[in-house]
C-alpha cells in the first residue's frame, strides 16, 4: 500500500491505494479560513498538522492489515501558501494562502525593481499576487519583526512533511510557485533574492516530487499508528499531482479541474514555448517536464459560497438535482464568478463577481445552473488561450467538483468544445500523491507505468455541436462583461471593508 495526503484549503484528503491502484480507505478532514478583512486569506499551520495526523490515525485504526505493509507517503498540497519558520522551525505567523489577494503593492515592487521581462525570463511568469513572494515582501514591509525572525519559508504540505519527518525541503513543482526559482535550472535566483533584500538562506533545500525525503518520527509513528518503516517522498503542487493523477503525462493531454479553485492545465515536455506569461508555467512533478496552467480563483469556491449562502439547508447534489431542467444559457441569467477576484486571463484582485440579466420568472435552479456556466466559461477563457497559441485540445480529462454531475460534465464539453473524459477513480491530486509513492518505491519503472495500471476511462463526453453553438454566442457576451463592470467594480471598493 501507499498513501497518498492531499493537503487542500477547505480540508486534507488521505487516500490508502493498494498496487492496483484501488483505494480501500478514504478520509477526509476538514479546517478553516481565516478572512479577516476582504482579500485576506489564510490558515493555521497547526491545523493542517493536527488534521493530518487525526487522519492518518483513523485510517490506521481502519486498517486490517500490518502498518509495515503500508510502503510509502507521499503529498500534495495547495500551492503559494506562504509559512514563515523562525530558527527552530516553529511558525511566526498565519499562512497567507494562494487565494489572498493582499499584495497588489509588493507585485508592484517586484515589476519595478526586478523588471518584469527580467521576471519572466527567470522565473517563466509575472508577479501576481496568489504567488509566495509577494506574499515574503508583504511581512518584509508590514511585520518587519517577524520577518527578521525567519530563518526559512516552507509551503503547506512541506509543512506538513516537516512535522512528520523533522526533515526541511522544498520540491520543485511547489517551489516554481514561488516566484524566486529559476524554472529551467531548477535553481534558486540569488538574483532575485539579492534585487529584494531577501536572504536566499531562507529558501529551502530543494528536492524532486518522487524522492525519498526521510522517514516518520517516532512520535508520529506513535500517534498515527503508522510503521517507522514507511518512506515520506517529498510530493508535489496540487495541480501537478491532480495532473499526475489523471494521467496528464505527454504532450497532447489536457485537464481541466474544479476543487475551490478551477484550473485548466496542460502537459509540457520542455521549456522553450513562449505563453508570455499569459498562463502560468510551472515544473512538473513528473521529473524534467512542465506544464502550463490558468486559475480561476474562485470555481468549487463559487458553487459552496452559493450554496451556503442561498441553499444552506440541502447537499450539493439536491442543489444540482434540477439543472437539466434549466436552459443552455439560464434563460438569460449570467454569472462571472469574481467572488476573490480574478487570475486568467484578467489578474485583477479588484474585479467582483456578478449576476446580469436577473428576471423575475428566475429560480434558484436558474442561479445554480448560472454558477456552473460561469465558473466553465471562466475555465474556458484558459482554453482559449491555450487554443490561440497553438495548442489542439481536442480532449480534456476532468476531475473535482466538475466531475461529480453528469450535466456539468456534459456542459464542459459544449462551452470547451471538445471531448470530456470522466475517469474511474477520480481522485486527482490525493491519487497524485500515491502515484509518486508508488514510483518512489519503485513500484513502476516510470509514472507513465504507473498511470497505466492505475487509471481507468469511465465515460467519454461528446460535445453536441447546437449546444456549442448556443454556448459560443453566451460565452462572448460572458467575456464581455468584465471589461463593462471593471471601472464600477473600482468604485464600490470604497465601500468595501
Ligand atoms: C494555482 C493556485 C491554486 C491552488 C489551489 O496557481 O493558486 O490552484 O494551488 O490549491
Amino acid at each position: 500500500y501507499v498513501i497518498g495526503v492531499d493537503l487542500g484549503t477547505s480540508a486534507v484528503k488521505i487516500l490508502l491505494v493498494n498496487q492496483q491502484g484501488e483505494v480501500t480507505q478514504e478520509v477526509s478532514k476538514s479546517y478553516p479560513l481565516i478572512q479577516e478583512r476582504v482579500g485576506y486569506s489564510e490558515q493555521n499551520p497547526h491545523d493542517w498538522v493536527e488534521q493530518t495526523v487525526a487522519g492518518l490515525s483513523e485510517v490506521l485504526t481502519d486498517f486490517r492489515g500490518n502498518p509495515e505493509e503500508i510502503e510509502g507517503i507521499s503529498f500534495s498540497g495547495q500551492m503559494h501558501g506562504l509559512v514563515l519558520l523562525d530558527e527552530n522551525n516553529e511558525v511566526l505567523r498565519n499562512a497567507i494562502l494562494w487565494n489572498d489577494t493582499r499584495t497588489t503593492k509588493e507585485c508592484e515592487e517586484i515589476n519595478d525593481r526586478v523588471g518584469k521581462e527580467r521576471l519572466l525570463d527567470i522565473t517563466k511568469n509575472p508577479a501576481l499576487e496568489g504567488f509566495t513572494l509577494p506574499k515574503i515582501l508583504w511581512v518584509k514591509n508590514h511585520e518587519p519583526k517577524i520577518f527578521e525572525q525567519a530563518k526559512a519559508f516552507v509551503l503547506p504540505k512541506d509543512y506538513v512533511r516537516l512535522k512528520l519527518t523533522g526533515q526541511l525541503h522544498m520540491e520543485y513543482s511547489d517551489a516554481a510557485g514561488t516566484l524566486l526559482l529559476n524554472v529551467a535550472e531548477k535553481k534558486w535566483s540569488k538574483e532575485i533574492c539579492d534585487i529584494l533584500g531577501i536572504n536566499l538562506e531562507i529558501c529551502p533545500p530543494l528536492v524532486g516530487s518522487h524522492e525519498n525525503v526521510g522517514m516518520l518520527t517516532a512520535a508520529i509513528a506513535e500517534a498515527t499508528g503508522l510503521s517507522a518503516v514507511t518512506k515520506v517522498f517529498a510530493g508535489g503542487a496540487d495541480n501537478a499531482c491532480g495532473a499526475i493523477g489523471s494521467g496528464i503525462l505527454e504532450d497532447g493531454k489536457t485537464l481541466a479541474s474544479t476543487g475551490t479553485s478551477g484550473v485548466v492545465l496542460s502537459y509540457e515536455a520542455n521549456d522553450d514555448k513562449d505563453f508570455e506569461g499569459k498562463v502560468h508555467f510551472f515544473n512538473h512533478a513528473a521529473p524534467e517536464v512542465f506544464y502550463t496552467m490558468g486559475v480561476t480563483l474562485a470555481a468549487g469556491y463559487s458553487l459552496s459560497w452559493f450554496k451556503d449562502t442561498f441553499a444552506k439547508d440541502i447537499g450539493f447534489e439536491a442543489l444540482l438535482e434540477d439543472i437539466e431542467t434549466v436552459p443552455i444559457g439560464s434563460n438569460g441569467l449570467i454569472f462571472t464568478p469574481y467572488i476573490v477576484g480574478e487570475r486568467t486571463p484578467h489578474v485583477d484582485a479588484n474585479i467582483r463577481g456578478s449576476f446580469i440579466g436577473m428576471d423575475a420568472s428566475h429560480e434558484r435552479k436558474h442561479f445554480t445552473r448560472a454558477v456552473l456556466e460561469g465558473i466553465t466559461f471562466s475555465l474556458n477563457e484558459s482554453v482559449e488561450i491555450f487554443r490561440d497559441n497553438g495548442k489542439n485540445i481536442t480532449t480534456i480529462v476532468s476531475i473535482g467538483g466538475g466531475a461529480k454531475n453528469e450535466s456539468w460534465l456534459q456542459m464542459q464539453a459544449d462551452i470547451f468544445n471538445a471531448c470530456i473524459v470522466k475517469l474511474q477513480s477520480e481522485q486527482g491530486p490525493g491519487m497524485g500523491a500515491a502515484m509518486l509513492a508508488a514510483y518512489g518505491c519503485g513500484w513502476f519503472d516510470s509514472l507513465k507505468d504507473c498511470a497505466a495500471e492505475f487509471l481507468k476511462e469511465d465515460k467519454v463526453y461528446q460535445p453536441i455541436q447546437q449546444n456549442v453553438e448556443k454556448y459560443k454566442g453566451l460565452f462572448g457576451i460572458y467575456k464581455e462583461i468584465y471589461g463593462r463592470t471593471s471601472e464600477l467594480y473600482q468604485q464600490l471598493m470604497d465601500y468595501r471593508n
